[in-house]
């Protein structure tokens, strides 16, 4: 189906077509996502058509508070609610056993759904209005850059889908740190906007499987999060742009350190060299340099600490080439 893709701050709008099994995108405070009622299988099916998703790879339900999860899962562990209680609504993603009313093509055939209660005022209001919990994964098609900005939704979908929710920019910036729960320990299966430092405040074990090889685990498709324009991911700006020399390179820079090298545009993620500004930047960053039909874009590992850690797992998985 084709759409004149509308954009606009009209909650009861988007509320009217996700009832009538509609898509719309949302704002979250990670990133824009592609949301469809989670108890309707048409909706579902449609999800993973416009985002030319793979039918095994499930997808992320969205609920305004842990009196939702009833209608979703089959229980909730204590150590679970310790992490609502801690970190929702916000960017934390927990595997738990799936009840029998979410569709198994949410959960791609596995018994277990992923949840997370959002940090944004706009789709939570949504949430409410509509009472159905909503499907979601990242509102770009399969393996491209994640959305952070209306603007990068549309740019992707387009014509596929009728509306898009405007919740201007997403202030996190990268998509939500997913776990499980083990008896007493917390697995991280994919880094991202809540660090594992601040996980481990809850005062038991984290460990973290989101880089290990072989294992069967969430945003683990090798290419992922991707520009069309190659990515260069190194450990030095200089020494790279030297070996790439005569092409037309797109830096990404971080910090406020002096770079050399001859490049067509240079975008630096944060001069004060905060992650978490960097985050916020990332996404859009990359949009505006694949726009420019650049040969190479190269760009810095980030410091490994908060966020830092979620942002180069992502660069890891964009990355064409990694220069160690
Ligand atoms: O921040 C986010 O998490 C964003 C916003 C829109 O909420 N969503 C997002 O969704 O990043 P998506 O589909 O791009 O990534 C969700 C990841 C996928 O890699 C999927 O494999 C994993 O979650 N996932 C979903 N359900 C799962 C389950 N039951 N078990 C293991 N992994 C699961
Ligand atoms: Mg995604």
């Amino acid at each position: 189906m084709t759409f004149v893709t509308e954009t606009g701050k009209d909650i009861e709008k988007a509320a009217r077509l996700l009832t009538e099994a509609s898509l719309v995108a949302i704002p979250t405070e990670t990133v824009y996502g592609l949301a469809g009622n989670a108890l309707n299988e048409a909706a579902v099916a449609q999800i993973f058509e416009v985002k030319k998703r793979p039918a095994n790879n499930p997808l992320i339900v969205h609920v305004h508070g842990t009196d939702q999860l009833n209608g979703i899962v089959r229980h909730t562990p204590d150590l679970a609610l310790k992490l609502f209680d801690a970190f929702s609504p916000g960017p934390l993603t927990i595997i738990l056993p799936k009840s029998t009313a979410v569709s198994s093509l949410v959960s791609a055939g596995q018994n277990t759904v992923a949840v997370r209660i959002p940090d944004n005022q706009i789709t939570l209001d949504l949430l409410r209005l509509v009472q159905f919990p909503l499907a979601a994964p990242s509102a770009n098609t399969f393996m491209s850059i994640s959305p952070t900005r209306p603007a990068h939704v549309l740019a992707q979908l387009g014509g596929k889908i009728p509306y898009i929710l405007d919740g201007g920019s997403c202030n996190r910036g990268i998509e939500s740190t997913i776990v499980g729960v083990e008896e007493n320990r917390i697995v991280v299966y994919r880094s991202g906007a809540v660090s594992g430092t601040e996980l481990s405040r809850l005062g038991v074990e984290v460990v973290s499987v989101s880089n290990s090889a072989g294992v069967r685990a969430p945003g683990m498709f090798k290419k992922h999060y991707a520009p069309n324009t190659k990515l260069l991911l190194t450990k030095s700006i200089a020494e790279t742009a030297t070996m790439y020399e005569g092409n037309a390179i797109g830096l990404l820079t971080f910090g406020d350190g002096v770079v050399t090298g001859n490049f067509e545009v240079v975008r630096n993620l944060s001069t004060s060299g905060d992650v978490n500004e960097a985050a916020y930047n990332l996404y859009d960053a990359l949009f505006e340099l694949d726009n420019l039909s650049l040969d190479f874009i190269i760009c810095p590992f980030l410091p490994d600490c908060g966020i830092g850690v979620g942002i180069n797992d992502r660069l890891q998985k964009a990355a064409t080439i990694i220069i160690n």
